[in-house]
Parts: C-alpha cells; structure tokens; sequence
C-alpha cells in the first residue's frame, strides 16, 4: 500500500512537470500574466515599462501602448484640475490631469462653446491603481476580450501620464456622429489634442475607435498626425 502510494505520487509528479514543460513556452517572455479569477496581476510586466521622468516629458514622443509601460509609481507633474465642467460620474482625481495641458484643455473646451458645442470632461489622470480597478471591474462585467478593446491594463494606459482625457456630453453618449464627438475630432488638433484611437486602426493602437479619448501631443505634432490620418505609433515609427 505504502509503495503503491508512492509509485502514484511521483507518476503525479511526473506528469505535473511534463506539463509545466509543455506549455512554458508557449507564454509570451514579457508578458506574463498571472490570474486569479477574473483579477491580473501585472508585476511580471515590470520589463516593459519606460523609465520615464515626470520631469522631462516630451508630449509628442511619450508612447504608452501595450508595448510601453510606465513603473506603477510614476505621477505626471503639476497634476490640476482644468477649469472645464465635468461629468457628475468622475471622481475627484480623473478629474485632474497634467499640468502642461491644463491651458490646452481649457482652450479647447471654450472654443467649443464658443460655437455651440458643450463638451464636459469624464475622466483625466487615472493612478495606477485606479487602472487596475477600471480594468478588473471591466473584465468582471463584460468578459476580458472586451476589456480588452477598450481598456489597457494598469501600467499601461495613458490615463497614468495625465497627458490625456476623455471627453463626454451632456447625454453621456460620446459616440460617432454625435455634435459633440464630430466637433471633437475635427477640432481637437488645433489645441495640440489627437484622437489616440482613431477608427480602423486598431490593427497598429490595439485599441477600438474612442471618439472620446483626446491625447496631448502638442500643436504641431497634432497637426502632423490629423492631416496625415495617422496614429501617434506612426507618427513615431513604433
Ligand atoms: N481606454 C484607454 C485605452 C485606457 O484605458 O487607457
Ligand atoms: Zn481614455
């Protein structure tokens, strides 16, 4: 009895590591996910993040995508709230946003009015662990490819650099063909703002159309990017 009970243990053992043997590889090197339930744990993505200095960005060559991420503790400087209104969902520090787009943003948000179009901001800087939250809860309630497409986990979402907001309206419906989101798009560059994810390109953003999620990169870049209907990894060769 006691032999057979260890004949059976290290035939488990056997196969638990022949397992292991088979399907190590096929696990991406940086990419290495742990989950637990509908949660992921991204501390084995440390790799891919970008030693970034809140001090010296450069808003036309920051790239944070799926490939790019930023260390958990990074804090975009000047961190304000912009004198814009705002959607009575955001909390208090989507609210914020980086410093060096308070007065872009402000702009925008004024020229808008100024021809009819009420835009309010929804969400601006998101920490961290403000991501990880938007993100589980999103996997929770809409299964994790669907997440996917429209949320970037945590270290990896341009939330983080502050450098970006999405916009919404009145109705909180932001969508293609609404005043507001047509206005949006074909105005935002004038203010240094791109849409950072345009339709159709998901293939090189990873990411579905957002009509609502402007990005900063400053007026000529912007410019660059709207007349040549390109995405800011183009624009960067990534
Ligand atoms: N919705 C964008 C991709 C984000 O979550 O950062
Ligand atoms: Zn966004």
């Amino acid at each position: 009895m006691k032999k057979g009970f260890k004949k059976f243990t290290l035939m488990i053992i056997i196969i638990i590591c022949g397992f292991y043997s088979m399907v190590k590889d096929t696990v991406p090197n940086l990419v290495s996910l742990s989950v637990i339930g509908s949660e992921f744990s991204l501390d084995d993505e440390k790799d891919k993040s970008l030693k970034v200095n809140s001090d010296n960005i450069k808003p036309d060559k920051l790239l944070v995508n799926k490939n790019n991420g930023l260390s958990s503790d990074y804090i975009p400087k000047n961190l304000s709230i912009p004198n814009i209104p705002f959607s009575d969902s955001s909390d208090h520090e989507e609210k914020h946003v980086a410093g060096i787009i308070v007065n872009p943003l402000e702009n925008l948000v004024n020229a808008a009015k100024k021809e009819g179009i009420i835009l309010f901001g929804n969400s601006g800087y998101r920490s961290y662990d403000s991501q990880k939250n938007v993100y589980n809860n999103r996997v929770r309630s809409q299964g994790k490819a669907l997440a996917d497409a429209y949320v970037a986990k945590p270290g990896f979402s341009e939330h983080q650099t502050g450098l970006c907001i999405d916009i919404t309206n009145k109705d909180k419906y932001f969508v293609e063909g609404t005043k507001e989101a047509e206005w949006l798009g074909q105005n935002c560059y004038k203010f240094g703002f791109i849409i950072r994810y345009p339709k159709q390109k998901k293939n090189i953003t990873n990411i579905e159309y957002e009509p609502w999620h402007i990005r900063y990169v400053g007026k000529e870049a912007a410019k660059y990017i709207y007349n040549n209907k390109i995405t800011l990894e183009e624009y960067l060769g990534k």
